[in-house]
């Protein structure tokens, strides 16, 4: 069982004419395995999420388009093979829910205000299969239950009489009921205060363990991605700039914007020093960032020159401390695959 994405790009077209538009996803490949978790991790506005709504070719319409690749999905349990960019749109929905499942940052807006919440889990559920209705209510209470919400006496609760937390493992409930294979997660704790987010962490590496979902975990910051990830992905203005084993991505950084990123966390920088200003990465991502024709980071980077100002590609190197085991891709030219940045 895997999720294989092979050199996708997804444009996002602002004005009229071509000169409008940027690479929003620029030739990313990304797999994700039965029962692992991969991270995602970039600054705001780099194009996470324009990533996992392209996944299920939810993307914006009118203004976006994906350009060219594959979206391989292999799924023993549902008895389904295929590239989603291939499929119809009857087959595509099916896919969307039963396949892959998404859970969006803010459980706020992503629940229907007005319906209970037991009610919105069962339609769900009958949405994608043909049961009673009693039955989708017994499947309801059950996953409710397994997010330690009390299904049973909650099931006629409208969202504003849950909790934030409540809500989110709500929203966790109704992307597992029907059993997927994979699940894309949206920065699902970024709402959330730092006890409850922690609860929600300790909740998705359950159902990963107890399920096997393979899971896409989409976040800013880089110590959630190393409390839940076994892989991460470094991403900046729609590319990966970095990826590999997450442990060793941040004790042996190789691109220097993940170098830079590290430094700016005073939990994960080697040399932070307490009471002192924290390094910040100098610069704003700009839409002109996404342009291609330069390293995308190039007008924050500590290592640039001249050399930088072409399209450059992601590089593999073996991981320094696993002895290859797991492989890394780095995305700069002024790497030393001996470690680190010159
Ligand atoms: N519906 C949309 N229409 C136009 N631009 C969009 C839309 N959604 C996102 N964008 C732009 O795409 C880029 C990536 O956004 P997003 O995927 O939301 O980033 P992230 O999730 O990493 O914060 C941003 O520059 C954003 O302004
Ligand atoms: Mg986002």
């Amino acid at each position: 069982m895997a999720l294989e994405i092979n050199n996708l790009t997804v444009e996002l077209c602002a004005g009229k004419d071509e000169s409008g538009c940027i690479n929003v996803v620029d030739s990313l490949f990304l797999s994700v395995k039965e029962g692992e978790v991969v991270s995602i991790v970039g600054e705001s506005g780099s194009g996470k999420s324009f990533l996992g709504l392209s996944i299920l070719k939810l993307n914006p319409q009118g203004v976006s388009r994906i350009v060219s690749g594959e979206i391989k999905i292999s799924c023993k349990s549902q008895n389904v093979e295929a590239d989603i960019l291939k499929l119809k749109p009857d087959e595509l929905t099916d896919v969307r829910g039963k396949i892959i499942s998404m859970i969006f940052q803010d459980p706020n807006t992503s629940l229907n205000p007005v319906m209970k919440i037991g009610e919105q889990i069962t339609e769900a559920i009958l949405t994608h299969k043909k049961i009673s209705k009693k039955e989708a209510k017994d499947i309801a209470v059950k996953y409710l239950n397994y997010m330690n919400i009390d299904g049973l006496a909650r099931f006629n609760s409208y969202p504003y009489e849950l909790s934030g937390g409540m809500r989110q493992r709500v929203m966790i409930a109704m992307a597992m009921v029907l059993n997927p294979c994979f699940l894309i997660a949206d920065e699902p704790t970024t709402a959330l205060d730092v006890t409850t987010s922690l609860q929600v962490l300790k909740l998705i590496k359950e159902i990963k363990e107890k399920s096997g979902v393979g899971i896409i975990f989409i976040t800013h910051d880089l110590t959630v991605a190393r409390s839940i990830s076994d892989r991460t992905y470094v991403f900046y203005a729609g590319q990966v700039m970095e990826s590999g084993n997450t442990e060793d991505i941040i004790n042996n950084p190789a691109h220097p914007y993940t170098i830079s990123l590290i430094k700016s966390i005073p939990s994960l920088s080697p040399d932070y020093v307490p009471k002192q200003k924290l390094f910040n990465i100098s610069g704003y991502l700009t839409k002109d960032d996404f342009k291609n024709g330069k390293c995308r980071f190039y007008s924050r980077c500590f290592k640039r020159d001249d050399g930088c100002l072409n399209d450059i590609g992601l590089r593999n190197f073996p991981d320094s401390e696993n002895g290859g085991k797991y492989g890394r891709a780095v995305r700069c030219i002024k790497f030393n695959s001996r470690g680190g940045a010159k």
